[in-house]
């Protein structure tokens, strides 16, 4: 990540220090995390809200820890391995878990921690830091070094591991975790939630009880497309079951875009066990002596006050600490459903002045632009991996469509799938070598268009020759501000003729470590181009993606009725800035449903608006009503993408669905309501309570975007008011909204007057 593209000012404030004898206690503003010295181990004592005497949970764990009774105490350690100790001298059960798992040079298959000693690592962004060494007492040169982070400026923690040895032989390693969390007696009830989907289909809601005995088990095993099936992301409701603004919450996500896992077991005396880390899908990775595995980083954080504090905790963190850029989000077109690939250059230059007269700031030219001779790109069987312009469609070239935009005043960006080639394409015809495949020479499994498949970007040879080609296009490309990351296919071919027959388990790990290594090298290269994270739609919408991307296409659905619920589920951990969401045609593409163009912006501007339409098909009155649209956008943009969301009314609970962003200073604030096929004369809707408005403040609240010039508000007789934030936290402001899909959009500004 380019740390440098990040003001100086962010976070300045330090953390104090960490480390005192036997106790490790990391702060962020409103949470702390307490690790106790218990024997040879650290183990978590506290996570939850900050206390004066973090001291006294190390006497309490110490005396937990170390009871006698196998069953039901808990090994709290910060990293247990499989076949250790407990400091009470027992082994159990529960050891034979713990997140990792390994087959050491001499073919014992224990790990017995010992704790070398614990480091605070100096931080530049005021966050605290340590690390805890780890060294297994039969093989003191196999060590875990685990870091701990806690932020200073909002209330999430970080961690990862970094795994090496200097043993005679590789080590094997079956399960490498990045996060483990065993505590018994937390709560006596546990609630799941999770995201699950599909193509057009993603980030379904699902929260379960996980009842005494049982797990619960998530996970992606596409070694690509790894957000979909389900998101690496969860809330945990220790407990009754949270809302939004009541109960006791802990959220985690992996930062991961490979095969991965997430377990929440509740054991019969009421263990709770927390496990989350990159999956091995074919044997173990195998880790030669003198290398580092830097295992994945996983967020953390607890609330206190339900899932809304959760999800704003991990949306600040994002903002301030994970996308590589700060600020607002340009307006974009992207020309896929407005053009696929069947364009020329006066089809995209008359879509750049569409954008221009609808006041967008950025024109994305998406997939077909690219392949040569007989792989020209005219549709998706030929031409992916050859990164050179399609002389066919674009003769000027791409500098000259860059310049067309700069002299309309838009930003320019491009599109590119770099993981991945077709058969039918210049580089494997001249590398077939590059493709994953299976070492007997199986017959090639084939994706998208009969002919995509997934290069072997485990590679450096693979890595060195997409980056050269994309680069290429980039330096080619004067001032490319924008680039869409795009992967449309799973690792169907298992086999790396790069990694060899003894590392083939490396394969998933290393995969993904090749692509973000791309990604780094890119970005470094390029470091103002902003990168949009697309799988297939919304299977990139992760913390691994989003630390070189600053967005995510959140799914090929684009009919704005189904947008609420996907994003949605999306919001539940990512936040508004890097939720891209597009206003397109009726009836819409994927589904075939018609909403009216204020709903479709309605639901966009509740994220990154863009476009995803030829504007040349829209009627005067649609550009006219656009244009006012986007003018208003622009007025909110930065309330909807630096604010705090609060989830107002869900979508999964009845006819309709509400939320609102607030300033970070309160001063102002946006709410935004959907209704969902709602029946004639049923009432009103909820009444917009909105939590975060600051009590002492009165606000001027206003209905925006409405469909018409000189409309009647939905807000009635309050269009205009000026009303206290204590009232609208604790009566919400009433709203007549209309049957079937109407939509309304609420700002709120915050009276001088006070
Ligand atoms: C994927 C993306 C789409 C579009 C197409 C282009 O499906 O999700 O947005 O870019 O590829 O082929």
């Amino acid at each position: 990540m380019q740390k440098s593209s990040k003001p100086a000012s962010r976070g300045k404030t330090k953390a104090p220090a960490a480390i005192r004898g036997s106790v490790l206690t990391l702060e962020t503003p409103a949470s702390q995390l307490v690790l106790a010295r218990c024997g040879d181990v650290w183990t978590f004592a506290h996570l939850g809200a900050k206390t004066a005497r973090p001291a006294d949970f190390a006497a309490l764990v110490k005396a937990r820890q170390c009871g006698d009774s196998a069953n039901g105490n808990p090994t709290l350690e910060t990293y247990p391995a499989f076949g250790s100790t407990r400091p009470s001298g027992r082994e159990s059960a529960a050891e034979r878990r713990g997140a990792l798992q390994v087959r050491h040079a001499d073919g014992d298959v224990n790990v017995d921690w010992k704790c070398l000693g614990v480091a605070e690592i100096p931080a530049d962004d005021g966050a605290t830091e340590v690390a805890i060494t780890l060294a297994d007492k039969a093989h003191p040169s196999f060590r875990a070094v685990q870091h701990f982070r806690a932020y200073a400026d909002c209330d999430v923690f970080e961690t990862w591991v970094e795994l090496s040895h200097a043993e005679s032989a590789p080590v094997a390693l079956s399960r490498m975790d990045s996060f483990y969390f065993d505590a018994s007696r937390l709560a006596e009830r546990f609630h799941f939630l999770s995201l699950a989907g599909n193509w057009a289909n993603e980030a379904n809601v699902s929260e379960t009880e996980v009842l005494r005995g049982q797990k619960v088990s998530i996970g992606a095993t596409s070694g690509v497309r790894d957000a979909w099936e389900n998101n690496p992301a969860f809330f945990l409701s220790i407990g009754d079951r949270a809302t939004e603004e009541s109960g006791r919450v802990f959220a985690g996500a992996l930062c991961w875009s490979g095969a991965w896992h997430a377990t929440a077991e509740h054991g019969y005396t009421h263990e709770l066990r927390l496990s989350a880390g990159a999956a091995n899908l074919c044997g173990p990775y195998v880790l030669d002596p003198g290398k580092t595995l830097p295992l994945p980083k996983f967020v953390f954080c607890l609330s206190e006050a339900g899932k809304g504090p959760a999800s704003r905790a991990l949306h600040r963190w994002a903002r301030l600490h994970r996308l590589p850029h700060p600020g607002n989000r340009d307006i974009l077109l992207n020309s896929w459903e407005g053009a696929y690939m069947d364009f020329t250059e006066k089809t995209l230059t008359d879509m750049m002045d569409g954008t221009k007269e609808l006041g967008g700031e950025l024109f994305v030219l998406d997939d077909g632009w690219f392949g040569r001779g007989k792989y020209a790109r005219d549709n998706d069987t030929v031409g992916l991996g050859d990164w050179f312009v399609h002389e066919g469609k674009l003769p000027r070239g791409m500098a000259w469509l860059a310049e067309e935009a700069r002299k309309r005043g838009l930003k320019f960006g491009l599109w590119f799938e770099p993981e991945m080639a077709n058969t039918e394409s210049e580089l494997v015809s001249a590398h077939p070598d590059w493709c994953l495949q299976s070492l007997a020479g199986r017959p090639l499994r084939l994706g998208r268009g009969g002919t995509q498949i997934v290069l072997d970007l485990c590679n450096p040879a693979v890595q060195d020759a997409v980056f050269d080609m994309v680069d290429r296009v980039i330096r080619d490309t004067k001032g490319l501000a924008y680039i869409k990351w795009d992967a449309n296919c799973d690792v169907n071919n298992v086999g790396s003729v790069y990694l060899g027959p003894e590392k083939q388990g490396n394969l998933w790990f290393d995969y993904t470590r090749g692509v973000y290594a791309l990604f780094a090298r890119l970005r470094a290269a390029h470091p103002e181009i902003v990168f949009q994270a697309c799988s297939s739609g919304g299977a990139h919408a992760e913390y691994g993606f989003l630390e070189h991307a600053d967005e995510f296409w959140g799914s090929d659905d684009t009919c704005a009725q189904q947008r609420v619920f996907i994003q949605w589920g999306e919001n539940q951990f990512y936040p508004a800035c890097a939720t891209a969401a597009h206003v397109t045609a009726v009836p819409n593409h994927q589904t075939g449903r018609t909403a009216s163009l204020k709903f479709r912006f309605d639901v966009a501007m509740s994220g990154r608006l863009g476009f995803e339409l030829h504007p040349k098909n829209m009627t005067p009155e649609d550009v006219a009503f656009a244009k006012r649209g986007v003018e208003t956008y622009k007025r909110i943009r930065p309330v909807v993408q630096g604010g705090d969301l609060y989830r107002l009314a869900s979508p999964y609970e009845g006819d309709h669905a509400a939320l609102a962003y607030v300033s970070p200073d309160r001063k102002r604030a946006v709410a935004f309501v959907y209704g969902l096929g709602r029946r004639c004369n049923d009432g009103s809707v909820s009444p917009l309570r909105i939590p975060g408005l600051d009590p002492a403040r009165r606000y001027r609240v206003e209905e925006i975007n409405l469909e018409k010039e000189g409309e009647a508000p939905a807000l009635g007789a309050l269009q205009g008011a000026r009303l206290g934030g204590d009232a609208i936290a604790a009566s919400g402001i009433p709203f007549a909204l209309g049957a079937g899909d109407r939509s309304a959009v609420i700002e709120l500004v915050a009276d001088n007057r006070g």
